[in-house]
């Protein structure tokens, strides 16, 4: 099969996986990011068809939505061997997948491939900006977690567990996430497309404590 055929094939593959969704991990979300990273890689280069097939898959084994992690890698491993892409570019794709995820403020990243870098920046790309506060109230809807609550103390968390675990606000989420993607960025090209869409979410923040502290 050829590299146009796969990717073509996996769009089919990912938007019935994640049809409906609505937590802000839904098929637009992937159309987002996968076009994100077609964008930034044109500018910094790496390999396209892995950066595509890393975007497109990449949500589909997410730690949210399974009990845990290999359940969803399992989907994703099935998937590229029944599409019969090789080996040696399924170990790349996964290892992307594997480490895509911010994992909480004090967790380090640890992409290592330019092709890694880039899908990453775009998944954070779709995290920030208006998109990423529509998402962040979405997901927080979803899973039942309150909108704001002045009593509920913000966090840095410092390992993956408590970042997994925490029952916070969507609110402080901005603050134990969406405020420092920016600076965890990997290429120029994301933190420039960045840049308007951080300062967008402090002016949301701004206004929304405004309105809040006008109540007093
Ligand atoms: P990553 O793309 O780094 O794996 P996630 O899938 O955890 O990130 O998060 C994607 C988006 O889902 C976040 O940018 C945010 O919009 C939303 N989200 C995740 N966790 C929370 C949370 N605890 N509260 C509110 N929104 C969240
Ligand atoms: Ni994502």
């Amino acid at each position: 099969m050829k590299q146009e055929e796969i990717v073509q094939k996996t769009v089919g593959f990912v938007k019935e996986k994640l049809d409906g969704d609505s937590s802000g991990h839904d098929w637009w979300h992937i159309y987002r990011v996968w076009n994100l990273a077609k964008k930034i890689q044109k500018k910094e280069g790496g390999d396209l068809y892995i950066i595509e097939m890393a975007a497109l898959l990449h949500d589909v084994a997410d730690w949210k939505f399974y009990a845990d992690e290999s359940e969803g890698l399992k989907i994703i491993h099935d998937w590229l061997i029944n599409i019969e892409v090789q080996n040696i570019d399924i170990e790349k794709i996964i290892k992307i997948i594997k480490n895509v995820s911010f994992k909480g403020a004090g967790v380090k990243d640890q992409m290592e491939t330019v092709e890694g870098k880039i899908v990453q920046d775009a998944d954070r790309l779709d995290a920030i900006g208006a998109v990423g506060i529509a998402r962040t109230f979405a997901f927080g809807g979803k899973f039942g977690n309150e909108m704001h609550n002045p009593d509920i103390k913000k966090q840095h968390h410092h390992n993956f567990e408590e970042y997994k675990n925490s029952k916070g606000t969507t609110i402080n989420h901005f603050y134990e996430k969406l405020l420092l993607l920016k600076d965890r960025l990997n290429t120029n090209t994301a933190r420039k497309i960045a840049e308007e869409r951080h300062q967008f979410m402090e002016i949301f923040l701004k206004q929304f404590y405004d309105e809040w502290e006008s109540l007093k």
